[in-house]
């Protein structure tokens, strides 16, 4: 089991970006870090992540994992499961997962995941692994490009619960690596499974019908065509029904 550390801080700029910088300098496999409010707290794809003062949880954490460096996409996924797992029980209902790291309820966005690595050329695995969640707890007055795709869990005083269910969850998964044991219900709580998409990136639409063992997502396109889907290529949308 991991032997989490807990450092607390009123305001960060990112607690991936501090916490990358503590990694660079030695720290220890371990180390969490978790901040009230985010200045600049950032998403995947360039995007920021909208982190007010003491309405969410805003924590990254430390892995130096002797694996290579594809297992990344693993830790990633393992952490969505065991995000969807701590909301699950705070909540009592049922939390999905939109490929490849958002965290959902009732179809909308309540969790998102920033797994940012290192690699070691000399060990040819990881050096370092940064695993940055936020989950929107009471947030009010989301922007404007997010208001409608957003949601928040609506509870108070979980963000403590929430943050040690999420570490505790996520120790188990990761003590059975290189073992994907987790990847069944992974796809379990597939959001996109049997649902209509649109590839953001080039407008294709179609009905995605799986994802396979590397984490890609299987879709038949209109057009009649399969494909398959890796995750650091492209962004998808579901389409209303
Ligand atoms: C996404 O939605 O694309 C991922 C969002 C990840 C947000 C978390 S909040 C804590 C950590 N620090 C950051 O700057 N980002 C992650």
């Amino acid at each position: 089991m991991i032997d989490f550390s807990v450092k607390r801080f009123k305001t960060l700029d990112s607690t991936n970006t501090y916490l990358k910088s503590l990694a660079e300098k030695g720290e220890k496999e371990g180390t969490v870090i978790v901040a009230d409010a985010q200045e600049k707290g950032r998403g995947r794809r360039g995007k920021s992540f909208f982190s007010p003062a003491d309405t969410g949880l805003y924590m990254s954490f430390l892995l130096r994992p002797k694996l290579p460096p594809e297992e990344a996409l693993f830790i990633t996924t393992a952490t969505a499961v065991a995000v969807a797992r701590a909301i699950e029980s705070v909540t009592k209902k049922r939390a999905l997962i939109k490929w490849v790291n958002d965290v959902y309820l009732d179809e909308r966005k309540v969790a998102g995941i920033l797994t940012e690595s290192a690699f070691s050329a000399d060990s040819k695995s990881l050096d370092y692994v940064v695993v940055g969640i936020g989950v929107n707890i009471n947030t009010k007055n989301f922007p404007d490009e997010i208001k409608d795709i957003a949601t928040s869990l609506g509870e108070s005083d979980v963000r403590d619960d929430l943050l040690q269910n999420i570490l505790l969850e996520f120790s188990h998964l990761y003590s059975h690596f290189p073992s994907h044991s987790f990847f069944e219900e992974y796809k379990s709580r597939s959001l996109l499974i049997g649902k209509e998409i649109e590839i953001v990136d080039d407008g294709r639409c179609g009905v995605v019908y799986g994802i396979n063992d590397d984490c890609h997502l299987l879709v038949r396109l209109n057009s009649g065509e399969k494909i398959s889907l890796s995750s650091g290529e492209v962004s998808t949308r579901l389409k209303k029904q």
